[in-house]
């Protein structure tokens, strides 16, 4: 069983996809961390974001232990990972990864961009989160400052509007739903109501 969680930057597929693998058993990957721990390594070697051989060699030493440092969070990462993304070999190089990760049992959710279209397009259920750009930059903007961070609101937001931007319109593998996602817009939903939406979901088509 493969879950597929696609949507915008702070839309609340990674809350959503942690829980519905808690619910399941099943395995989760936030495959925006992949992206960010590449982005981090040529942020941290001072590299240029757009070196396509800088870049593959960082996806391609990837460390997936490192995934859970905190300092990819960052908005700064984050952008950056937009950046390093949109570079053709450097998704084509994570492609494996993600996949295996997907075929692995007992089933998995694996949340990002292009998860129903490219990654898994044979996911048994995709869901396509999306929410208000004011709700997602005030999301975020709580979560930045509950880690100590100083965040503007207003800032974040067009942070979210411009990462969206460049995930949308990059020509490969860019951020849309599959034909056959379900779409969840969590605008007005508390992380509980979210979560039964997409169980529901995920149980009408099981
Ligand atoms: O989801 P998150 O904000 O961590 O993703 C960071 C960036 O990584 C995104 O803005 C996007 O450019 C890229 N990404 C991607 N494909 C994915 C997941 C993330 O291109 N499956």
């Amino acid at each position: 069983m493969i879950i597929a969680i696609d949507g915008p930057a702070a839309s609340g597929k990674g809350t959503l996809g942690k829980r519905l693998a808690k619910h399941y058993g099943y395995r989760h990957l936030d495959t925006g961390v992949i992206y960010r721990a590449v982005a981090k390594a040529m942020l941290d070697a001072g590299a240029d974001l757009s070196n396509e051989m800088l870049a593959v060699s960082a996806a391609l030493e990837l460390d997936p232990e490192k995934f859970g440092n905190p300092a990819l969070k960052t908005q700064q990462v984050g952008d950056a990972a937009s950046v390093v993304s949109a570079i053709p070999k450097v998704r084509e190089v994570l492609l494996n990864f993600q996949r295996q990760f997907a075929a692995d049992p007992p089933g998995a959710v694996l949340d990002g961009r292009d998860i129903g279209t490219v990654i898994c397009p044979h996911a048994d259920v995709k869901i396509f989160v999306v929410a208000d750009p004011r709700v997602r930059a005030r999301r975020r903007t709580l979560e930045a400052r509950a880690r100590g961070e100083d965040a503007d609101e207003a800032a974040v937001l067009a942070d979210i509007l411009k990462r969206d931007e460049r995930d949308q319109n990059r020509p490969v593998a860019p951020l849309k739903p599959a034909p056959d996602a379900h779409l969840l817009d969590n605008s007005n939903l508390d992380i509980e109501a979210g979560v039964r939406a997409a169980i529901d979901i995920v149980e009408a088509v099981r």
